[in-house]
């Protein structure tokens, strides 16, 4: 009864979506266990990409099930947007899609109100404008709308009534827009559940009687460690929890049954939105990452801030998370650059620090360390042999100082890009 969580080490975009569909090979049933739509996940099949917000990365598989687990934020025009694509493409997603009927729906209202008010903050988070906060809010001040309360008519007008009775005073009063109305929240509410209202489960019912016969299960983080709530870079955060917590309130699985946590690592760092990043280079070298990277939002088209491999970043979200194994992506965006840096310590007011912090993230000062680079295009590397002797101490030298194994190297976006370390 082993499962294995997929989690984001960095600030999202870490290419968790091509190790999802990797490891989805041998996996029954992926489930997203948090965030919503502001996620983009690509996955790219013999030079065709895919770009799923919702939907579970393994869905290209076709043994597979999915499940958008509990946890999730589900906005529901994104969710039959997302099936329409795929179902036009030959899948035939809600075949093999489960939504859990106590996750929360995004409305239109929280996008709405996303946007508002990043306009309205002076210090801006750069938010993905998909209602991410406003929806997990709602969760907490339990006005929110769940998959499941939408199937009862008397219980789902009354759940309207509220939610919009605290929405609406505050469009009218702090934006000066025009609220909502009932009428147009219904009628979304009912076009979802004709449409995805048969895929409404009680997932973590499902999962866990799925994991007792031994159905392999993997569980799909979105964003990344340095994105929690609680563990990242507050308020520069998005309002969920990536980290291994969040797989097991988001998904319902208890932890006993979690056997792996692989954290999926890119060979440099890249963020995009407002906050703290103590390696970004905002010269030449991080223009050269980003272009060569292909560094812009999957979501939103932004382009990401990128800078260097930051080794008490990635020491926090070990520690946090248990990750067992890591999967080291873009190595191939390294190739030509003559020296490649590492952060291998901090310091804050000139004074040391041995790890990363909870506040004062924006008065860091990396401490660097320099690795020789190499120049041959390693995309068509197929083993860890095959790469040139800088990229495999680079590699050795990441692995030996975070001590855990780096056990998948992946070296361009295709799905064959990738190999394993035996
Ligand atoms: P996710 O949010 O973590 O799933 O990552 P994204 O899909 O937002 O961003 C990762 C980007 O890098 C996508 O465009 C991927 O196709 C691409 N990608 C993933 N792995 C590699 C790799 O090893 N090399 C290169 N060059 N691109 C990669
Ligand atoms: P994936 O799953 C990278 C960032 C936004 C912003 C902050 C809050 O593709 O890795 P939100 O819309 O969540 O309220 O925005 O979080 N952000 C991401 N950055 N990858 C993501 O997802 C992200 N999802 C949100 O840019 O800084
Ligand atoms: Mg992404």
């Amino acid at each position: 009864m082993g499962c294995t969580v997929i989690i984001g080490t960095q600030w999202g975009d870490e290419g968790k979506a091509k190790m999802i569909d990797f490891y989805s090979q041998k996996a029954d049933i992926i489930v997203r266990y948090q965030g919503g739509a502001n996620a983009g996940h690509t996955v790219v099949v013999n030079g065709k990409k895919h770009v799923f917000h919702l939907i579970p990365s393994g869905i290209l598989h076709e043994g597979t099930v999915c499940v958008i687990g509990n946890g999730v934020v589900v906005d529901p025009v994104q969710l039959i947007e997302e099936c329409q694509l795929l179902e036009n493409e030959g899948i035939d997603v809600r075949k093999r899609l489960y939504i859990s009927d106590a996750a929360h729906l995004l409305l239109p209202f929280h996008k709405e109100l996303d946007g508002a008010m990043e306009e309205a903050r002076s210090n801006k988070i750069g938010t993905t404008k998909r209602g991410i906060g406003p929806c997990y809010a709602d969760k907490c001040l339990r006005v929110g709308i769940r998959v499941g309360d939408i199937f009862d008519e008397v219980y789902c007008k009354e759940r309207i009534t509220t939610a919009l009775a605290i929405k609406n005073p505050q469009f009218e009063r702090c934006y000066n827009r025009e609220g909502f109305t009932f009428a147009e929240t219904y009628d979304l509410l009912m076009t979802f559940k004709d449409y995805a209202g048969a895929l409404a489960i009680n997932t973590p019912y499902y999962l866990y009687n799925e994991a007792k016969k031994g159905k392999n299960i993997l569980l799909e983080g979105a964003q990344g460690n340095a994105l929690d709530i609680d563990h990242g870079t507050y308020p520069f955060v998005t309002s969920s929890n990536p980290s291994i917590g969040g797989a097991i309130v988001g998904s319902g699985l208890n932890p006993f049954m979690i056997q792996d946590v692989v954290g999926i690592t890119k060979a440099y760092v890249t963020r995009v939105g407002e906050g703290p990043f103590p390696t970004e280079d905002k010269g030449s070298d991080g223009e050269l990452l980003r272009q060569r990277g292909g560094e812009f939002g999957a979501t939103t088209g932004r382009p990401r801030r990128c800078g260097w491999f930051d080794i008490e970043l990635l020491k926090h979200t070990i520690r946090i998370n248990g990750i067992t194994t890591i999967a080291l992506t873009k190595l191939d965006v390294l190739s030509g650059f003559e020296t490649i840096k590492v952060a291998v310590g901090y310091s804050i007011n000139g004074k040391k620090i041995d790890h990363f912090p909870s506040a004062m993230q924006d008065k860091i000062v990396p401490v660097y360390e320099e690795h020789p680079g190499w120049h041959e295009d390693i995309t068509g590397c197929t083993s860890f042999k095959a790469l040139p002797v800088n990229a495999q101490n680079y590699v050795h030298y990441i692995q030996d100082t975070l001590q855990v194994p780096i056990s998948i190297i992946s070296v361009g976006p295709d799905r064959v890009n990738t190999f394993e370390i035996k």
